[in-house]
């Protein structure tokens, strides 16, 4: 069942990447800055963000996936890994959401281990209540409550990432 009133709506959204991407440009003036977007998940934010952001960057993107309904396996799958070498960039890992930490936690560990200039995260919702994984996340849109949420590119059993806004998912019964 979809809730009816949004719990972000598509302005509250597009007025925070602005804001997010104003404080990035400021951030990253004179680095040599690669965007990588963790799909499926952040193709909206990464695609509303990014066209944001006056610096000058490349991009990339890896494909990873860990959850089946609406539980983390715990494990995480690399479907499609960087095409882009890491070493000595500004790498700035953009995602739609932090649960568990469980996700970003592997990919951070993982692309650490490719020695980049500097790694930073940016995640549109921060749902810390959820965390079980220590991760830091430097640049945060929203810290949002314990729910599960879709739209704007996060999914349940991918449906529902074409929403512009985003909004609580609850099972039926
Ligand atoms: C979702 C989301 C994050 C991750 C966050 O991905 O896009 O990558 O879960 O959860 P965590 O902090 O508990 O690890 P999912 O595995 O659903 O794949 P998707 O991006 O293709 O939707």
């Amino acid at each position: 069942m979809v809730a009816q009133i949004p719990l972000l709506t598509e302005q509250q959204i597009q007025d925070r990447v602005i804001e997010l991407a104003t404080k990035l440009n400021s951030d990253y003036d004179g680095k040599n800055l690669l965007v990588v977007g963790i799909l499926k998940g952040a193709f909206m934010f990464f695609s509303d963000m990014v066209r944001r952001l006056t610096v000058p960057m490349a991009v990339d993107f890896m494909i990873v996936s860990s959850y089946t309904d609406t539980e983390t396996t715990g494990k995480i799958n690399v479907h499609y890994d960087l095409r882009e070498s890491i070493t000595g960039k500004d790498v700035l890992i953009v995602e739609d959401i932090v649960d568990t930490g469980i996700t970003l936690n592997a990919i951070r560990q993982m692309l650490l281990q490719r020695a980049p200039a500097s790694l930073k995260i940016c995640a549109l919702l921060d749902k810390k209540e959820r965390r079980l994984v220590n991760v830091p996340v430097d640049y945060v849109g929203f810290d949002i409550p314990n729910e599960f949420v879709i739209g704007y590119g996060i999914d349940y059993n991918n449906n529902y990432r074409n929403l512009p806004y985003i909004t609580v998912y609850k099972k039926e019964g």
